[in-house]
């Protein structure tokens, strides 16, 4: 198995993170420097994506523009002795081959992928979840990748998480494979303590197999009236064999106001630029509090 192509939902209307989110979508929030959604994109590149379809819908040009040319900036740049600047824009903007298509409704998770059914065609391909960002050596999607491809199925990519926690992500039963890497034998969404499967939670990372279009065009709405992508794995577990890894990252997930905040200060953290001076920045703060 061979995965060239990516898709990444992008339609949801971000309620978690409003105002902002109002006219501003939330991929496009800045983490340090880039959009949340350039962290994604350099991830799925990393791990050998070459083309990506992004989700939108008609809130998100913003998601469109960011990976186009602007050559009327960098002319600007260029001409004020700004060369490098010129170029980075250039490198995002070739990182991969962009394709858009509109999720027209906002009708769930499950609905957002199935408008990828002629861009994949008969592929297997990835999904990364458009605010869920990793921090990780090797990037999570090739850790998935690698596992799908070792297995020849499809995989779902997730982590452990405490009791408090599964109940707002899908559980699953799991048969262990090797370290990291299981067999999925049912999975469902968002458990009460007495449906709970296990406390691996899938969560923001999948490589699918074409064979999941028929399946959520035929699945039924779900919890809030949504086409749910879990009930969609569900019946493809049950289908055929299905993999998880639980990756090695850390996770982030910045559609919601902690999770953005956190990995803010992770990532500059992290960045020489910002790094030191953030961290006398907090110590300093902190001795106030
Ligand atoms: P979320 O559960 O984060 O939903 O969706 P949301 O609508 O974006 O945010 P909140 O909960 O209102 O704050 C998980 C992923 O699925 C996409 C989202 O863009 C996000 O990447 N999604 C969700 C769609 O593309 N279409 C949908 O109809 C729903």
């Amino acid at each position: 198995m061979k995965v060239r192509k990516a898709v990444i939902p992008a339609a949801g209307l971000g309620t978690r993170m409003l105002p902002a989110t109002k006219t501003v979508p939330k991929e496009m929030l800045p983490l340090v420097d880039k959009p949340v959604l350039q962290y994604i994109i350099e991830e799925a590149v990393d791990s050998g994506i070459e083309d990506i379809l992004i989700v939108t819908n008609r809130a998100k040009q913003a998601m469109d523009d960011y990976f186009d040319y602007y050559p009327e900036l960098e002319h600007r740049l260029i001409n004020s002795g700004k060369e490098c600047q010129a170029r980075e824009l250039r490198r995002v903007a070739d990182m991969a081959n962009f394709f858009y298509v509109r999720q027209r409704e906002t009708k769930g998770l499950g609905h957002a992928i199935a408008r990828a059914r002629s861009f994949i065609g008969g592929e297997p391909f990835a999904v990364l979840l458009g605010d869920d960002i990793m921090m990780s050596e090797k990037p999570v999607l090739r850790q998935l990748i690698d596992a799908a491809e070792k297995y020849d199925s499809p995989c779902v990519g997730g982590q452990y998480v405490s009791d408090e926690a599964i109940g707002a992500y899908s559980s699953t039963k799991l048969q262990k494979l090797e370290d990291r890497v299981y067999d999925v034998l049912d999975i469902n969404e968002k458990p009460t303590p007495e449906e709970k499967l296990s406390n691996f939670a899938v969560m923001g990372r999948y490589v699918l197999t074409p064979d999941i279009f028929d399946i959520l065009d035929a699945t039924p709405p779900g919890r809030n009236g949504e086409i749910q992508l879990t009930d969609g794995l569900n019946t493809l577990c049950h289908t055929r064999r299905m993999v998880a890894v639980d990756y090695d990252a850390t996770r982030y997930d910045t559609g919601n106001l902690r999770g953005f905040l956190a990995a803010t200060v992770d990532f500059a953290l992290r960045d020489p630029q910002t790094g030191p001076w953030l961290a006398e920045f907090i110590k300093d703060r902190a001795k106030n509090l």
